[in-house]
């Protein structure tokens, strides 16, 4: 790593994949998130020659090669690590498929069928993006919207509610389309109001546009 440390630029840090919130030690909660949007970034701004930390959540992926890997479970295991290496990072984007819900209860002994149903409550886990959002401090923040509806109006209003530079609006529509390795349609709102609409043959196709887009940003 030292040899090409001359050449290093400013460092990313990246999120990918789902997380997992354990429920027992045999279930939890997740979502279809395969990782592979996240991956394809990291790969990007590392082949830019940037430092950079991927914080990636249970997937089926290879670890990349030359990148500084963090692997988590839960969203507050995420949350943890992106604090962390948040102060030194310049460019963030939080590609990671966060549950929004963890259960309130996780014991160490199985739940029984028979309780489940009224012993399994739910607590909403903290948005890392929208902290992340009110300590920018001249950091580069890049979110994504992954929505079945409306998708341009929730892109903006998280665009402006957890204070990011640019967002990625990403429709779910038809079997589980948006996950996975297939062509990809994004629209990419920034803060000034500029608005794009992108269709690539692969996410990693995708990734170079995010790249270029938020590398124009000041780093
Ligand atoms: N995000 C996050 N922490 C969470 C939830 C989401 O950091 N607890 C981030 C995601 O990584 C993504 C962005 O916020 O970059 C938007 O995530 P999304 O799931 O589309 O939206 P939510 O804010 O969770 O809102 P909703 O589920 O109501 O659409």
């Amino acid at each position: 790593m030292s040899a090409i440390y001359g050449k290093v630029k400013s460092r990313v840090l990246v999120t990918a994949g789902p997380t997992r919130e354990k429920i027992d030690p045999v279930r939890f909660i997740s979502n279809y998130s395969t990782g592979i949007f996240g991956y394809a970034i990291a790969e990007e701004a590392k082949n830019r020659g940037h430092a950079v930390t991927l914080v990636s959540g249970p997937t089926a992926l290879r670890k990349p090669a030359g990148i500084r890997f963090i692997p988590v479970e839960s969203a507050l295991d995420m949350r943890r690590a992106v604090l962390k290496e948040f102060s030194r990072s310049r460019l963030v984007i939080m590609a990671a498929a966060v549950s929004d819900w963890r259960a309130k209860i996780s014991g160490e002994s199985k739940l029984k069928k028979s309780r489940g149903k009224k012993a399994l409550e739910l607590v909403e886990n903290p948005d890392i993006l929208k902290e992340l959002g009110k300590r920018k401090n001249g950091r580069v923040l890049v979110g994504f919207a992954l929505e079945t509806e409306n998708l341009r109006k929730n892109a903006i209003k998280k665009l402006k509610e957890k204070n990011l530079d640019i967002i990625i609006a990403n429709q779910l529509s038809g079997k589980g389309r948006a996950f996975g390795n297939k062509p990809v349609t994004i629209i990419m709102i920034d803060r000034h109001g500029n608005e794009e609409t992108f269709r690539r043959d692969s996410k990693r196709e995708m990734a170079k546009i995010i790249l270029d887009k938020a590398l124009q940003f000041k780093l």
